[in-house]
């Protein structure tokens, strides 16, 4: 039997639909023009509403899920520049959730977060701004049939967030095409004789990785037009468990994956990765050799999905230190084979001596492994 075919991830506003339409409904606070929320309930939407419900039409209570967890002054300026005449710029190291408070603070102001452009070093201004449909362009000459307009254009036209991810991966040349977007809010289209002005509720966030070529290629024109938030990565191991526990459920449900993920696991796994990640041992005692590639949060949550994969189809569906240990390897490895190394000593001097059955588990893994 054929089962019908059903997305693997919804947008943000597909998948938050039911509490967005919540805080819609409660929602008497004063909004930017073009919003659909008020600032307010955009940051309750981003971190959360507590034990606090919010009806929907229809009276069903609806609890806000914490999208992001950190800090919220961060949230707070993040959503006041979307409501100034500046840009947003998220900045950080890769997996510290630039991309993912992108996408949800533009489905939380305008009802869509598709409205999105990937910079890669090949991205052109054409694919910013507007292309034609060249069959129609020979056919009628320029047209507004024949205009293809890129996801800023719509997003002026329609007062809504347009997201520019990995903006510094483009060249620098094609990074100045949003100078005059940004500054004069508008795009002129001469083959029309048009000019198209941005509607209210427009704005761009854009994000930029600080470990790849970084924030020192923008000119100082366009950083002027932005303004910055630094996303950190995350402060102690609670939160950081906090963060790998839940998105890590949120995608097992997704992927249909069910499997048992223990406790002293997840703190094993975090810990792990918080010690190769500063080089020292939590209670400041070691140090530790650390992998050139980044054990980012993001790669803490897609160890342990892999893990639960493992367990569910090969183990006995509990997550276990030999399926963390197996894919480990992969995300230490990732920048540099030779890496292995720093696993190695890693287990040798650091998790040999600690106590504890999940530990020494650990550690037999390793050593079977590598
Ligand atoms: N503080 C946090 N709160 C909630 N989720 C987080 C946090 N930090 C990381 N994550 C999770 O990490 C995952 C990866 O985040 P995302 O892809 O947005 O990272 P990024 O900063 O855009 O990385 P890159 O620079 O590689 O594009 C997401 O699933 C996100 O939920
Ligand atoms: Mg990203």
């Amino acid at each position: 039997m054929s089962e019908t075919p059903v997305a693997i991830r919804l947008p943000a506003e597909e998948r938050c639909a039911l509490e967005l339409t919540a805080l819609c409904h409660n929602d008497p606070y004063p909004r930017p023009p073009g919003w659909l929320l008020s600032p307010k309930r955009v940051e309750t939407f981003l971190l959360g509403s507590g034990k606090e419900t919010f009806p929907t039409p229809d009276g069903q209570p609806v609890a806000i899920r914490p999208k992001y967890l950190g800090d919220r002054r961060l949230i707070q300026v993040a959503i006041a520049t979307l409501a100034s005449e500046r840009a947003l710029l998220l900045v950080g190291e890769p997996g510290v959730a630039k991309s993912w408070v992108g996408e949800h603070l533009a489905a939380a102001i305008s009802g869509t977060s598709r409205l999105i452009i990937q910079g890669t070093a090949g991205t052109t201004e054409d694919q910013i701004k507007y292309a034609w449909n060249y069959a129609l362009l020979l056919a009628e000459g320029p047209s507004e049939r024949a205009l293809v307009p890129g996801p800023i254009l719509r997003a002026m036209r329609q007062g809504k967030i347009a997201r520019f991810e990995e903006l510094t991966r483009c060249a620098s040349e094609v990074q100045d095409t949003l100078l005059s977007i940004l500054s004069e809010k508008e795009i002129a289209i001469p083959e029309l004789g048009q000019v198209v002005l941005a509607q209210r509720g427009f704005n761009l966030i854009a994000t930029a990785n600080t470990r790849d070529r970084g924030i020192n290629d923008m000119s100082s024109a366009l950083k002027r037009r932005f303004n910055f938030v630094t996303l950190p990565v995350v402060d102690t191991l609670e939160q950081e468990m906090a963060i790998v526990e839940t998105r890590t459920r949120d995608l097992m449900a997704d992927y249909r994956v069910q499997a048992e993920v223990p406790a002293d696991l997840l703190k094993l796994l975090v810990t792990v990765f918080r010690e190769l990640r500063a080089g020292l041992t939590l209670d400041g005692q070691t140090k530790v050799k650390s992998p050139s590639t980044v054990m980012s949060t993001a790669e803490a949550i897609s160890v342990l999905l892999n893990g639960g994969i493992l367990a569910q189809h090969f183990g006995d569906g509990r997550i276990g230190a030999a399926e963390v240990m197996r894919s480990l390897v992969g995300a230490v490895t990732k920048e540099d084979a030779r890496d292995v190394a720093c696993l190695e000593e890693y287990l040798e001097n650091v998790v040999r001596p600690r106590k504890g059955g999940e530990w020494q588990a650990f550690y037999r893994a390793g050593k079977d492994l590598l």
